[in-house]
């Protein structure tokens, strides 16, 4: 690229002078566990950007539970310097993405703001589901793909398959891929060497009106609101108003700045650079993932593409387990949502669980990680309803008129004689097994209602593509796959449509009662299995009382199947040693008519935990 003369320099007081041709910003692309997190800490060691006192495994995960389950959930980045074997200086931006489905918009977001990014596979396992689809990702916004063979210090690696794999399935050039381990540093000096000649660097568009990407956003204590942004056209400095152009925000910028990962003030931010901005916004959801900030005085033509706002996908009630804990449980969902604009949730009044909320999510993940979050970080013990997805319906004159309705909540599901039509999500799922299991996948995929089942093959695995309803994969899919497939197999899955469905709300009902927090939205075909399950282990869970409970699961009016839990039986006629039977049949007499007067009029006590163990019941 030609250099003009506001290319190279920079003002006074910048720690580095930037020369935009000598910048890369990258990303590492990489399935679940295959060494990401472990690659950018050796990066970030030999670009000296921490000491080996401040070095912990895996530092960009800067979340407890990240570093636990070895997984990224919120972006950082790092801007590295690099000189390159002949002396040049290069600024380095890593972007970390978070591997998981859940986060593919984030994913995307964070891709969109690279020229190149790092396609890291582990040579002991190959392509998996989530490496397609990033790649996915990447090639949708133009990168370039440097793809790398990680772990080659592992016996059991095989970077000759790996490579052929690569080349199957991604379908790109494989026979030049670097072959390294993250773990000893094996091979990254190389790696680096690689990315600064292929990357290329960004366009210099400083002479537009500022328009830069909003990457990511959270919230500290301190400073409030920080976003995370790449600057495409123009520059941004403290002082200057600026606008988002999605959610119309206005705010003076107080700081910009990068981080190192540790975070250093700048003057300024140019066109190609990435870093953060601190200004006056308080309220995260003002601050979305994929918005433009514009320069509120010289507003650009439009903004940049791909901004679309978080969806949820799946639902469910979160009650605390002690009501009078419902104070905090909405301070605590207040303070996450501060910093996760992912989350959607509105209060909920339930009969049998209390005040609670009803909360959206990204993805199970995200719903697990949330819970999670909530029990560690803010110490609340919670009941979790059962997950369910976005329906769609439309109801029968006169109420047609409404148009279609999202449902999220049984609770919210009309009396049947008014639907119209029901509609379910359905996704386009990616399965990857190795060859023993590929039988018992296709059999999990078409038990779950799979369609349009495809099956091809790269080597020894299998490649299994189907279309399924997404209220299939809610309850314990990932639970199953593992389990036919001995944890081989990975699974990754996009949104398809809504199509029409026959579903029916199930509803359980102890001793008559409905019970609402056990219901669910189920497909017609699936709702006996269901219930008879849900029935079976409440059978199990619920303590047995001095008279017989009896445990329903119905459809309307109509029960679909029954269980019942037998009374707990006192010897009343112990004390009666000998003696007249006469005597014992009055006691038991007695007893009987207690026990139809407790039925009538006693409650049960459902115990928590009931409600959770028995909606992660498997179809039987
Ligand atoms: P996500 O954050 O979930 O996407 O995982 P990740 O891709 O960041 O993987 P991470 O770096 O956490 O590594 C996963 C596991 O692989 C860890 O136990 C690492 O110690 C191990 N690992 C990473 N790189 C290497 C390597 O080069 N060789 C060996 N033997 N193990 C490695």
């Amino acid at each position: 690229m030609a250099k003009t003369d506001t290319e190279t320099k920079r003002k006074a007081g910048t720690t580095a002078s930037t020369d935009i041709a000598q910048v890369r910003n990258f990303s590492i692309i990489a399935h679940v566990d295959h060494g990401k997190s472990t690659l950018a800490d050796r990066l970030l060691e030999l670009c000296h950007a921490v000491s080996a006192r401040e070095m912990t495994d895996c530092l960009l995960d800067s979340m407890d539970i990240e570093r636990e389950r070895g997984i990224t959930i919120k972006s950082q980045t790092a801007r590295l310097n690099y000189t390159s074997a002949d002396g040049t200086q290069y600024v380095l931006n890593l972007m970390d993405t978070p591997g998981h489905v859940d986060f593919s918009y984030e994913v995307s977001r964070s891709l969109a703001a690279c020229e190149g990014a790092i396609l890291l596979v582990d040579a002991s396992q190959g392509v998996e589901a989530q490496t397609l689809a990033n790649v996915y990702l990447a090639l949708e916004n133009d990168l370039e793909l440097i793809p790398v063979l990680n772990k080659v210090d592992l016996p059991s690696a095989e970077p000759d398959r790996v490579r052929t794999d690569i080349e199957d399935i991604i379908g790109i050039d494989a026979s030049e891929a670097l072959e390294i381990s993250g773990k000893s540093g094996k091979g990254v000096p190389d790696l680096l060497e690689t990315l600064v000649n292929l990357v290329p660097p960004p366009e210099d568009r400083r002479e537009h009106p500022l328009r830069a990407l909003l990457v990511d956003s959270w919230y500290d204590s301190y400073l409030g609101v920080v976003m995370l942004v790449r600057v495409y056209d123009g520059e941004i400095r403290p002082g200057m108003r600026f606008r988002l152009w999605a959610t119309g925000a206005e705010a003076l910028v107080d700081s910009v700045g990068y981080f190192t990962p540790k975070q250093v003030q700048q003057p300024e931010l140019l066109s190609g650079e990435i870093g953060y901005i601190i200004s006056g916004i308080k309220d995260i959801n003002q601050c979305r993932i994929g918005d433009t900030v514009t320069d509120k005085f010289v507003q650009p033509e439009s903004p940049l593409p791909g901004f679309r706002p978080a969806v949820p996908v799946v639902f469910c009630g979160l009650f605390p387990a002690d009501s009078d804990d419902f104070p905090h449980l909405r301070d605590s969902m207040k303070k996450l949502a501060l910093n996760d604009a992912g989350i959607h949730f509105e209060e909920e009044n339930s009969l049998a669980l209390g005040l609670g909320y009803r909360c959206g999510f990204l993805g199970l993940l995200h719903m697990e990680i949330t819970q999670e979050r909530l029990l560690r970080e803010f110490d609340l013990d919670l009941i979790t309803t059962a997950p369910s997805v976005v329906y769609r319906m439309n109801y029968k004159p006169p109420e047609s008129e409404l148009g279609e309705v999202e449902i999220v909540n049984p609770a919210d599901f009309p009396d049947p004689v008014k639907i119209e039509s029901m509609k379910e999500p359905w996704i386009h799922a990616t399965i990857f097994t190795p060859e023993s299991y590929v039988g018992g996948v296709i059999e999990l995929c078409t038990s779950k209602r799979a369609e349009e089942i495809e099956l091809n093959w790269s080597g020894q695995r299998g490649i299994v593509t189907c279309l399924l309803p997404l209220n299939e994969t809610v309850f314990d899919f990932y639970d199953s796959l593992k389990s036919v497939s001995r944890g081989y197999a990975s699974f990754d899955y996009r949104f398809e449509d809504y199509r029409l469905g026959d579903l029916v709300k199930l509803q359980i009902l102890i001793n008559g009662d409905p019970v609402e927090a056990l219901s669910l939205i189920v497909h017609r075909s699936r709702a006996e299995a269901r219930g008879r399950s849900i029935c079976a282990s409440l059978k199990e869970l619920i303590p047995r009382q001095l008279y017989k409970v009896a445990l329903q699961a119905a459809i309307g009016g109509k029960v679909i199947a029954r269980e019942t839990v037998a009374a707990l039986r006192k010897d009343v006629t112990a004390k009666c040693y000998g003696g007249d039977v006469t005597r014992k049949r009055k006691l038991l007499e007695k007893q009987k008519a207690g026990k139809k007067r407790m039925r009538q009029f006693g409650k049960i006590d459902i115990p928590q935990s009931v409600f959770l163990e028995a909606l992660k019941v498997k179809d039987k």
